[in-house]
């Protein structure tokens, strides 16, 4: 009686798990792109869902930047409690606990510094536009954000150099299958711990720090370089780098904050953001069979293409307008794009030669973009 009954239920059990094998396999690296508001907020912000699912989410399409960046802080884990850790970590270096106000006037100055010691670099010669851009964002975003203190340790251009690329080139590597250059992430990881000796691993935090950072003001400058009246404002705002000032509208013309959050929404750094769920694929199916047949499916929230939407911008939305704005979900929402201002402006402060490429870039695609000083004066007494 047992074996015959047995044998057919052995068989339903065999057909489901071959099923659910080829289902699977057929359903791998599935991806789909979200375009509407709708769909896109209840991606990145599902009401009813646990911290940890929406942690476990993001981290299964970040895996590419452990095996490239070696780092696991909260974009790369799902555990609630490195979350906790890494945010309160990132909120105290822009807030200090001490008198929980950020000190701009400093930045500012740590800003000047930076772009002071890497230009005469571009004084004979013009150098590549997004080699300035990278290197003095990285440089102030050491001294200024992480405390690195300039007179103890070099910070010398052809290190900082290197390991702007450095992140770069892993940067594009992590995006594909191809091997990662044995050594190039232990020499960047070298200077890094040189730099900064209090971090275990400086690029937990100089990844979310720098990375989109130095595009923001890449384009900043791109964009503003050639308007008098624009420099003349952001010049202002680095003598009085404080919030009235970053949100202050003089006669014609934007804010400096109205100009930063225009390029946000039009060139978003973070053009996609992924998340990696179960899905169950069809939803009246009972749970016991549907979680059998559950798979797995990148969800990409196309960013750039709503930020760039009629329906939300209204009439030409392609069109650079600062007078609108957007809000980003990230702890450094508000210090970002003020922090992003302060190199823009010490960056606009000299007097540059700057040669415009044929289309703007964003981590690459700079090609054509130069740099020169041509602050005589400054340039004189450096050669004294
Ligand atoms: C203009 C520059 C920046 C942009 C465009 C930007 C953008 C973003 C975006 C889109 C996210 C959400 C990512 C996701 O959930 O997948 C994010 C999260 C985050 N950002 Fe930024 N960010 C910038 C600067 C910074 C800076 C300077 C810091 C550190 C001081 C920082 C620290 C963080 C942290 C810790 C999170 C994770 C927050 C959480 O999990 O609750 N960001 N950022």
């Amino acid at each position: 009686m047992y074996p015959q009954a047995t044998c057919p239920l052995l068989l339903i059990f065999f057909v489901l798990f071959m099923l659910k094998k080829v289902y699977r396999s057929m359903n791998s690296n599935l991806q789909s792109q979200l375009t509407t508001l709708l769909d896109i907020h209840e991606l990145l912000a599902p009401a009813g869902t646990s911290l940890f699912s929406q942690l476990e989410a993001r981290a299964a399409p970040n895996v590419r930047l452990v095996r490239a960046f070696d780092i696991h802080n909260t974009f790369t884990s799902a555990d609630p409690s490195i979350h906790a850790v890494f945010v309160k970590k990132t909120k105290s270096l822009i807030s200090p606990p001490s008198n929980n106000s950020f000190d701009w006037l400093r930045f500012s100055h740590v800003a000047v510094d930076a772009i002071s010691a890497y230009l005469p670099n571009a004084m004979l010669a013009p150098v590549a536009f997004d080699t300035v851009m990278r290197t003095v964002t990285l440089r102030t975003i050491l001294v200024g954000l992480l405390g690195v203190d300039p007179s103890e340790v070099d910070i010398d251009f052809p290190a900082v150099d290197f390991v702007t690329r450095g992140i770069n080139e892993l940067w594009r590597l992590s995006k594909t299958t191809s091997a990662l250059p044995p050594n190039l992430l232990s020499e960047v990881n070298e200077h890094l711990r040189h730099w900064v000796s209090d971090v275990p691993n400086p690029l937990e935090f100089i990844i979310p720090a720098y990375e989109t950072m130095w595009r923001v003001v890449a384009l900043t400058v791109a964009l503003t370089h050639s308007d008098a009246k624009t420099r003349e404002n952001f010049r202002d705002y680095l003598e009085q780098p404080f919030l009235e000032r970053f949100r202050h509208f003089p006669h014609s013309g934007p804010s400096v904050e109205a100009i930063i959050q225009e390029i946000l929404r039009l060139y978003p750094p973070t053009r996609h953001i992924s998340r990696t769920i179960a899905e169950i694929p069809v939803p009246s199916v009972p749970s016991f069979l549907g979680c059998r047949f559950s798979r797995t499916v990148t969800k990409v929230a196309d960013i750039e293409t709503i930020q760039r939407d009629a329906s939300v911008w209204g009439a030409f939305p392609h069109v650079f307008d600062p007078m609108r704005h957007h809000p980003e979900r990230c702890v450094a929402q508000h210090w970002a794009p003020q922090a992003a201002a302060i190199i823009a402006a010490a960056i606009l402060g000299r007097e540059l030669e700057i040669v415009e490429g044929e289309k703007l870039g964003g981590r690459e695609g700079w090609e054509g973009w130069t740099i020169r000083d041509i602050d005589d004066a400054q340039s004189a007494s450096r050669m004294d």
